[in-house]
């Protein structure tokens, strides 16, 4: 059967306290008008949406179509996404009504870019709902990990892509340098003992709270249903469930979204830095701590900045653009 037209899709679809239905509403697990002060950042900055579209339109994917963007949060990616994306229409979701109207927010009545703005209430696990071949542009920012079922995400992406068109994720956590951060957090406590710190008992916990937290998101065999952040992956496992559902993954180390924007300058500086700030702002561990970690670890954070010191690494990071083959000519 063929696929309808996008506005006849979203016109026909359920209205819910003025937002498009497609799943119905979660409230995310933390306080959403808070996530920008935890994280520091502003969500209203034109940068990542903008690199993304620079980065599409490099890597000559066709941005014709719809775009829908996934888990939009507070906006980071949507804002530059509205301002530049080019094809018509830009339907911006999230489970979270309260998420989606913070976004909302920052658009005045009236267009800001050329696509069409809508915003639904959509859960990754309904995306099976979704027409097929509809969007040019599926498009997430540290979404994916949230995502419980993620093989059946991907087969689903795979499917509501039109040929040509890609599936962009930026800001998903690695294996490999979540662990790594692990490893190096449990010898702080150790170090910092025989270097004759007093220890406060509440470093002891943001140290255990960080360790089991990265423990809990390696592992493959634990029901996480009920967990807000679930998963680290590995850049083979992405790409092969890439493959598996005619998805070709190109993987750019460590890099932002931002990254690609005119004057981008690459936003990863070190293990070191991304490791510290990580601590700050993710885990909120306290400013004594951190001083102490900076003095007292620098050997073993040297040493990881150094067998890095030509190469963006290791890798922690990064943005992942699946490209879907275009049609046969
Ligand atoms: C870490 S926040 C990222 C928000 C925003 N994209 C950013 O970069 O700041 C994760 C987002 O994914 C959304 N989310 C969580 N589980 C989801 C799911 N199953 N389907 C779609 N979105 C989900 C949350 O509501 C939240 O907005």
């Amino acid at each position: 059967m063929p696929s309808p037209s996008y506005d006849s899709w979203i016109n026909g679809l359920p209205q819910w306290h003025g937002l498009t239905r497609i799943s119905p509403e979660r409230a995310y697990a933390h306080a959403e008008d808070q996530y920008d002060a935890q994280y520091g950042v502003s969500a209203a900055e034109p940068e990542e949406g903008q690199g993304l579209v620079r980065l599409l339109q490099r890597e000559q994917v066709d941005v014709t179509g719809p775009a829908l963007e996934i888990g939009c949060g507070t906006g980071r990616l949507t804002y530059g996404l509205a301002h530049y994306y080019p094809g018509s229409d830009f339907l911006i979701t999230d489970p979270s009504p309260t998420f989606l109207r913070i976004t909302a927010s920052q658009f005045p009545a009236g267009p800001v870019g050329p696509a069409q703005l809508q915003f639904a209430l959509l859960n990754a696990d309904d995306l099976g709902k979704l027409p097929p071949e509809m969007f040019s542009l599926i498009a997430m920012r540290s979404t994916l990990h949230h995502i419980l079922q993620v093989d059946e995400f991907i087969a689903a992406c795979a499917r509501t892509l039109r040929p040509g068109g890609a599936l962009a994720m930026g800001a998903e956590p690695l294996e490999s340098g979540y662990v790594l951060m692990a490893a190096v957090a449990q010898s702080i406590l150790p170090t910092l003992k025989s270097a004759g710190v007093t220890i406060n008992p509440a470093w002891e916990t943001q140290l255990t709270n960080f360790t089991d937290t990265v423990k809990f998101y390696c592992r493959r065999d634990l029901v996480k249903v009920a967990a807000e952040d679930k998963h680290l992956f590995t850049i083979h496992d992405l790409s092969d469930l890439g493959h598996r559902h005619g998805l070709r993954l190109q993987y750019f180390p460590n890099a932002t979204y931002a990254d690609f924007a005119p004057d981008g300058t690459p936003e990863f500086e070190s293990f070191s830095v991304f490791f510290l700030t990580y601590l700050k702002y993710c885990m909120q561990f306290d400013e004594e701590l951190l001083k102490h970690i900076r003095r007292h670890m620098q050997p073993q954070l040297k040493f990881i900045d150094e067998c890095h010191r030509s190469h963006a690494g290791p890798a922690i990071t990064g943005v992942f653009l699946f490209h879907k083959a275009g049609a046969a000519a």
